[in-house]
Parts: structure tokens; sequence; C-alpha cells
């Protein structure tokens, strides 16, 4: 089944509590009213979050979270995987929080959590025959799970590790949770979704509403240069990142910063979004990538979809999904729409300036190879 740029579909409402929360805005990007959806107040993710928190802490003696959703975190015990089980575990949307990863530190980093006095539980699961009991009855099953980069490599060199553990863990969501939403951490991301979505195939449940990358880390990013550069508050700031999650593939739309901003270099700018991962890598010096922002980027992304799930609406992310919106790159990072099912519609990529169009046709042949390079994987290793 292939997504098109309109497609509507149902929206199923979550019966749950979650009109305890306070109300919050959603939609961080510009373009909303060109397909007819209604723009939300502009209250920012920061703010939204900060909700969320501060609802938490308040609810702390409460016995209920006030949607009840089972999160799985696969690769909970890595750097990405602790911070974002901490930010997980403060989201009054959880019910229960699986932590599963191989590390024998695992039950560790869980009864850590538990201590914590938000509602949300945590359960510990370690090593692959426990995989089962992480995914069984998961709403969102989040994949930090994998080696990163270290300085002088490329997303793509952690390829033959990270294929085959990602290709494991869908295996699991295939025969334990099914239906639940996937976001997929785990680099390469342009090569692990179409593995993901493969996998998915092979089993015969796959729904590409469910399976996105989270490229959430590249708008955070973004949002944080451009804002620095024009001197706006960064929390007010949206700017849509676009393709995929490597080098080139990676394309900011600083022509659709909203608000707008008069960007010197926009060229440096686009660069240096492109290889803001890589500043990092080089920055820990061997001792890994970005965690603790992608943590937050992650945070940002499940609480998103969770929030698409309890039925509101105009919740918009960029996701990297199966696509039908660009000829020729059946994968491929936009603004969607997110509903209780996934990706609910494909918004417009809108007006591109010259250099964001050499920028889409700089991209086609690095993304081309991934997606390839993913699909032959799971071929190649049935
Ligand atoms: P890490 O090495 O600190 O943690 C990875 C964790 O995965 C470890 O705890 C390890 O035990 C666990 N693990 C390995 N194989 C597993 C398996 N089969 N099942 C369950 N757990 C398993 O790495 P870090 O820094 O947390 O990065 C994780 C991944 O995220 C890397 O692939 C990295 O490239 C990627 N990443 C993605 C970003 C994005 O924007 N999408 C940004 C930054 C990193």
């Amino acid at each position: 089944m292939t997504l098109s740029t309109s497609t509507h579909l149902t929206a199923r409402s979550r019966s749950n509590t979650y009109s305890k929360t306070p109300k919050v805005a959603i939609a961080r990007f510009a373009g909303l009213k060109s397909v007819g959806v209604a723009p939300a107040a502009s209250v920012s993710f920061k703010s939204r979050s900060v909700a969320l928190a501060a609802s938490a802490s308040r609810t702390a003696c409460a016995t209920a979270t006030t949607a009840g959703f089972k999160v799985a975190l696969l690769g909970a015990a890595g750097g990405i995987g602790q911070p974002l089980a901490l930010l997980l575990k403060m989201n009054p949307m959880i019910e229960t929080l699986a932590v599963y990863d191989l590390a024998d530190v695992t039950p560790g980093v869980a009864a850590d959590l538990s201590h914590i006095n938000t509602p949300c539980k945590v359960t510990a699961y370690k090593g692959q025959d426990q995989l089962a009991g992480a995914l069984a009855g998961a709403d969102l099953v989040v994949i930090p799970a994998g080696i990163p980069r270290k300085p002088g490599m490329t997303r793509d060199d952690l390829f033959n590790i990270n294929a085959g553990i990602v290709k494991s863990l869908i295996e699991g969501v295939a025969a334990n949770c099914p239906n639940a939403i996937v976001n997929i951490i785990s680099n390469p991301v342009n090569s692990t979704v179409p593995i993901a979505a493969e996998v998915m195939k092979k089993a015969g449940c796959y729904d590409p509403r469910k399976i996105m990358g989270v490229t959430t880390l590249d708008i955070v990013r973004a949002n944080t240069f451009v804002a620095e550069a024009g001197g706006v508050a960064v929390s007010d700031m949206n700017v849509p990142v676009i393709g995929g999650h490597a080098g080139t593939t990676i394309l900011p739309l600083l022509s659709q910063a909203s608000p707008s901003v008069a960007v010197a270099d926009p060229a440096a700018m686009t660069t240096r979004i492109q290889n803001a991962g890589t500043e990092v890598v080089e920055a820990k010096a061997g001792a890994g990538s970005a965690t603790l922002s992608m943590a937050y980027a992650a945070a940002r992304m499940a609480e998103s979809v969770l929030l698409a799930k309890t039925g509101e609406k105009n919740v918009v992310e960029c996701t990297y999904v199966e696509s039908s919106l660009v000829e020729g790159l059946p994968f491929f990072s936009s603004k969607v729409v997110l509903g209780p099912e996934g990706v609910a519609e494909f918004l417009p990529l809108g007006e591109l300036n010259d250099l964001e169009k050499a920028g889409m046709e700089e991209m086609r042949e690095l993304l081309t190879k991934n997606i390839e390079a993913g699909i032959a994987f799971v071929a190649d290793n049935a």
C-alpha cells in the first residue's frame, strides 16, 4: 500500500483520558493551510513538552497515566537509549515503558528509572529471549539499537552491523506487535527504514503508515542554527528538513523557515545542518555520536506520534517513510500529518528555491543507493 499526497485516512479515536492533559498546540510548520488543515495556535514543542512534563510531575501521586500507552524502547541501555528512556518516563501519556537491550546494565537502567515519581511504569527486558515480552502489546516501538559512528565514519559504514540488528528487531515487531507504530533511529536510517518495510512485507503485516525513520534531530538542529543566525527565539523557529538522514540527502528548506529568516549564506547553513552529526562525532573524539540531542528529538517524535494516537489533530512532523511524493524516491522524508494509525496525510513540499532544487537533484543518487541497499539486504539475508 502506497500513500499519496492527498491521502486522508480515517482517524480512529482511542478511548482514553487524554482530555485530562492541557490542550496544547501541535503544528510546527508553515503550509498547513494549503491542504485545508486549520492552522493550530503556535505553541512550540518546547512549551508543549514543558506542559507535559509539568503535568507528569503534578500527577505524580496519580495511579493512572492520561492515555495508557505502552512504549517499547529497543537499545534502551545505550547512549541515546538512557536519556530517551528518562524523557519517555516523564511523558504522561505512557503507562508502560518497556526497556529492552542486550547489555547487562538493562535491569539497572529500569530500576533507576522506576524510582522517579511519575506514573509511567518501567519494565526491564534483557537479551533476545525477552524481546517478545518487551514488545507484547506495544503501541509504539522506538529503536535506537546499534553501533554509533566514530570519527571518519559515514552513516553507511554502520550498515553491515546495524542492518542485521534492525532486521532481527523488526522480525520481533512483526511477530509480537504487528500493529505498533515504529520509530527507527538506528543508522543508516536511509536504509534501515526500507529494511524494516521489507521485513514487515515478508511477514505479511506491512503498513507503510507505521514504519517511520526518525529525522527529527535534523529539524531540531536546523531550528537551533537558523534561530541563532536570525536572532529569533529558538522555541518559535520551524525549519522543515526533507530528503533523508545522511550527508547531502539532508535538505533543509531554509526558504520555508517560519518565522522567515534571511540567512546570510544559505549554502553554508545547509552544509552546517548536513554535517552537524559529524560535528558532534568529532567533538566526542571516538566516544560516540549525538545522544542527548537525539534523545530530545526522539522524545519529541514519540510524543507527537502518541498525541496523534489520542485523536489530537494537526500533529505535523517531518519523517522518513515510504512515499510517492517525489518520483523515483520510494522512501523520502517530508512533512506529514500524523493520525491514530501513523502517517495520515502527506503535506506538499511547497515552493523550493534554486538552491533547494539543486539539493533535491544532488541527493537523488545517494538516497536511491541507500534505499536499494536496504531492500537488497533483506532479499539476500532471507
Ligand atoms: P550506543 O552504542 O551507545 O547504544 C546502542 C545500544 O544498542 C547499546 O546499549 C547496545 O547494547 C544496544 N544493542 C545493540 N544491539 C542490540 C540488539 N540486537 N538488541 C537490542 N539492543 C542492542 O549507540 P547510540 O549512541 O545510542 O546510537 C544508537 C544508534 O542511533 C546508532 O546507530 C546511531 O548511528 C544512531 N543515531 C541516529 C541518529 C538519528 O538522527 N536518527 C542520531 C544519532 C545516532
